[in-house]
């Protein structure tokens, strides 16, 4: 059985995670490999930042692993917040707040298309791969439902007609963007 790390620590993700994985691969997280320090992620790309972990964690602990980031995308909003999805309104990384501001820097605009994208780095013996997710979909008016985390409150994704909070995890994994990124993952790992 292959050993991966994937290099968050972040129980949300890693239980999302598991639930593809399922009983596949020796998954570890960081923890799990006695790696606690904070990994820089300080490019300005969402590519960038995934690389910057994966090689963090495979030079330093020598495992093949994988890393991803995210983004929420909001057309009216040029894009933003994107690469500062984590800390749009301020370094506190509050997801109350961070919402407050999509929403008021909406405010009633009609065009309210937004997408979530993933990417995935993936160091294997030394060599790199990226896998996309992407999840399109609109932006709420109001917060709505209290499952899930982060911006799960105001994001209704396409083909569905409620917010990822008012979803349980396994319908969210249905439409989920970290979910496509992780299928384009697993069809690479079971090929090679
Ligand atoms: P990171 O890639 O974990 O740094 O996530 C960046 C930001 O996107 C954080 O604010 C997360 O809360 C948010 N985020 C990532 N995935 C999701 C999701 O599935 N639903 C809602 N917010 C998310």
């Amino acid at each position: 059985m292959a050993t991966l790390v994937f290099a968050t620590n972040n129980p949300n993700k890693i239980r999302e995670i598991r639930a593809q994985l399922g009983e596949q691969y020796d998954f570890r997280s960081l923890a799990d490999i006695g790696c606690f320090e904070e990994i820089p992620e300080t490019t300005p790309t969402l590519k960038g930042n995934a690389l910057q972990k994966a090689r963090h964690v495979f030079d330093g602990y020598g495992h093949d692993c994988f890393s991803e980031d995210t983004g929420l995308e909001v057309e009216a909003l040029a894009g933003a917040p994107g690469v500062i999805t984590a800390h749009y309104a301020g370094p506190e990384r509050d997801a109350q707040a961070n919402m407050d501001k999509v929403l008021a820097e909406l405010g009633d605009a009609s065009n309210r298309k937004a997408q979530f994208r993933t990417v995935i780095c993936l160091i294997e013996q030394g060599t790199t791969h990226f896998f996309e997710g992407i999840c399109p979909g609109q932006i709420t008016l109001e917060k709505t439902g209290d499952s899930g985390f982060g911006y799960d409150p105001i994001f209704i994704p396409e083909g569905a007609a409620r917010t990822f909070a008012e979803m349980s995890g396994s319908e969210k994994l249905q439409y989920s963007h970290r979910a496509r990124a992780m299928a384009k993952l697993i069809a690479y790992l079971q090929k090679h």
